[in-house]
């Protein structure tokens, strides 16, 4: 392998080269990174209609004691449902509630992770002309264990108009199969809504996960979550900002679950700038998966949208941007990138809404980035655009051999780059995310690296798993209530979170093998400004290979000081990570003993992933 460090030869890697997309897919928020809870906390999830089905709140007790259904009570305009609770039995009148009393109970997203010591923050709206005596608990599955009480207890008239409860529950013992009880022995009338429990301290090992890939931008909310099956069904950020009780919270009808829209669109851009990540805003543009605004129609949709930049963007006494002060953040979030929906090019209503986005959006935010659906990797668009999205999901071979995908694109001096912003190798040899799948994707990209004069950001889809709600195999990061895992893919996007921004070098494979793929880049360390030489190298079949590497022309002498090598790799192919042995597929890093060789002999294992770094 011949590298030609020289400065000569060199070419910048876009600053935004690699970053993450988040889609409320397989329970990756509501029941994943948020952390809330609670599963239905406004009792909404089953719809407008009362009685409502109020999965998968259960009830404690039978009907000689107990009868729970929902109303449009609420003191929440935007989300009327409320749930009636009317207690028959007393332990001081003719009927005697059962032992523990009866109630309701949230089993939250399979299960609350409770922890020993951590203190968990609930809050309720209650309303009851009676006098209430409310038993709050963290309890295991069955309810036997008790992990936390708080007692609320409120004279007859007190709670008549709707009261807000808070208070605060410190766990006593752990379960990752816990469950929150609102239980009592008192006959009485008792309405609640809008239940939240959410641990005091929120960090979340996912969020960390996450902020380890370095992401430079995060793309969200969707993909198909964007679009809906449905336009009413489609996610609306209007709807998923302000006060969280006043949420209406939606049914995404494409993965098939309610969000009560906790992490809503503020809290995304919150995200992004806790990831130091540039926030890629992707908005439904009046297309769905069935139906579609027609363009003569689309004004109020392109208002709609614009109002969303000046939510994010705007000064703080901009009418949107008052809005967003008003949650805590008055200053603006820095908004570049505007995705104008999700994979709908093909559409018959796509170009001519896109153009009225388009437009609008350039004559009023002349700075943000427009991201087109259409692919203009093989031919120049027909319309303007900073970036035309690009979407790949194939076979692990095909995957691997679309590293040269962007080879023949013309190097145009104007005209859009590619956002590669959802890859992923799936199908049947993939399994949940194994070792094959993570070895195409990584060939993938260091083609997109060699070719990022042309290609400007990537992202791997889906990032995050629920494994107790797989929708799409295979994803990057897997969790329940209380445990999380990389798959290989995850760790293999590690490999990369150096080169945005960083400098390319023609790296020379001399050999016939296509196999086998290589990149070298140098990138500056932000702590200490020192740089590194980092040559990566996957070897994609299953043969040995023995390689030497000359480097040329590197402005600062290496050595096997500070250097290192890591492989990705395991016994089988097919290998994936479990939460039984998370670390069965992983980077596994040792010293570089001949970094400052001229000639540097190698051997490239089998099926592996290879990443030199010379300090
Ligand atoms: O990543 C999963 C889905 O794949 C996305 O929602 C969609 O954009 C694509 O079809």
């Amino acid at each position: 392998l011949l590298v030609d460090a020289s400065p000569q030869s060199a070419q910048k890697i876009p600053d935004k080269m690699f970053g993450i997309f988040f889609e409320e897919i397989n329970h990756a928020g509501a029941g994943g990174l948020w952390a809330e809870l609670v599963s239905n906390r406004g009792f909404e999830a089953g719809g407008q209609n009362t009685p409502s089905n109020i999965d998968p709140w259960l009830i404690i007790g039978n009907e000689t004691y107990i009868i729970a259904g929902t109303d449009r009570t609420s003191c929440f305009s935007r989300n009327e449902i409320a749930l009636r609770m009317e207690v028959l039995c007393d332990n001081g009148g003719s009927i005697i509630c059962p032992n523990g009393g009866v109630g309701i109970y949230n089993p939250g997203y399979w299960g609350m992770n409770i922890v020993q010591g951590k203190t968990y923050k609930l809050s309720m709206h209650v309303r009851s002309v009676d006098s209430v005596n409310l038993l709050v608990s963290l309890t295991s599955s069955d309810g036997l264990q008790n992990l936390a009480t708080a007692n609320v207890v409120a004279g007859a008239l007190d709670m008549a108009n709707w009261t807000k409860v808070e208070l605060l529950l410190e766990a006593k013992g752990t379960n990752a199969n816990s469950r929150l009880q609102l239980t009592t022995t008192r006959k009485s009338v008792i309405w609640f809504d809008q239940v939240s429990l959410m641990p005091l301290d929120t960090y979340k090992e996912l969020g960390s996960m996450l902020a380890n890939l370095k992401p430079r931008f995060i793309r969200f909310p969707g993909g198909s979550f964007v679009e809906g099956e449905w336009l009413r069904n489609a996610f609306r950020w209007r709807e998923t900002i302000g006060p969280w009780e006043e949420r209406p919270g939606h049914f995404g009808d494409v993965w098939r679950y309610w969000t009560d829209d906790g992490l809503g669109y503020f809290e995304f851009l919150q995200l992004a700038e806790d990831l130091g990540a540039s926030p890629v805003w992707v908005i439904n543009n009046g297309i769905s998966h069935n139906d579609q605004v027609d363009t003569s129609t689309i004004l109020a949709f392109v208002q709609d949208a614009l109002d969303s930049i000046e939510f994010a963007s705007g000064e703080a006494d901009s009418k949107w941007g008052s809005v967003r002060a008003s949650m805590g953040h008055p200053e603006p979030f820095e908004l570049k990138y505007v995705a104008l929906g999700n994979q709908d090019c093909w559409k018959k209503n796509y170009r001519g809404n896109y153009l009225k986005f388009y437009n609008a959006m350039k004559a009023a935010y002349p700075d943000i980035q427009l991201i087109s659906n259409c692919d203009g990797s093989a031919g120049k668009l027909d319309h303007p655009a900073d970036l035309y999205d690009f979407h790949v999901y194939t076979s692990g071979n095909d995957m691997f051999a679309k590293a040269h995908q962007f080879d023949r694109t013309a190097r145009l001096s104007t005209g859009p780059k590619a956002f590669v912003s959802e890859y992923a190798a799936t199908g049947q040899n993939v399994g949940t995310g194994n070792l094959f799948s993570a070895l195409a994707q990584a060939g993938f990209l260091i083609g997109l690296e060699l070719n990022s004069d042309v290609v400007e950001m990537a992202s791997n889809a889906p990032l995050f798993v629920n494994d107790n709600d797989r929708r799409w195999n295979p994803d990057a990061i897997v969790f329940n209530s209380w445990q999380q895992y990389g798959t290989p893919t995850y760790w293999m996007q590690q490999f990369f979170k150096e080169s945005s921004g960083a400098i390319l070098h023609p790296a020379r494979l001399q050999t016939n093998s296509s196999n086998l793929i290589a990149s070298a880049i140098t990138w500056q360390s932000p702590e200490d400004s020192s740089s590194y030489l980092k040559i990566k190298i996957v070897n994609f079949g299953s043969d040995i290979v023995n390689l030497k590497i000359t480097v040329a022309g590197l402005q600062n002498a290496v050595n096997s000081f500070g250097s290192t090598i890591t492989v990705l790799t395991s016994k089988n192919l097919m290998d994936e990570n479990s939460f039984k042995e998370p670390n069965k597929v992983v980077p596994l890093q040792s010293k570089l003993q001949n970094a400052g060789e001229e000639n540097m002999d190698v051997v490239i294992a089998p099926h592996s992933f290879i990443s030199f770094d010379l300090a």
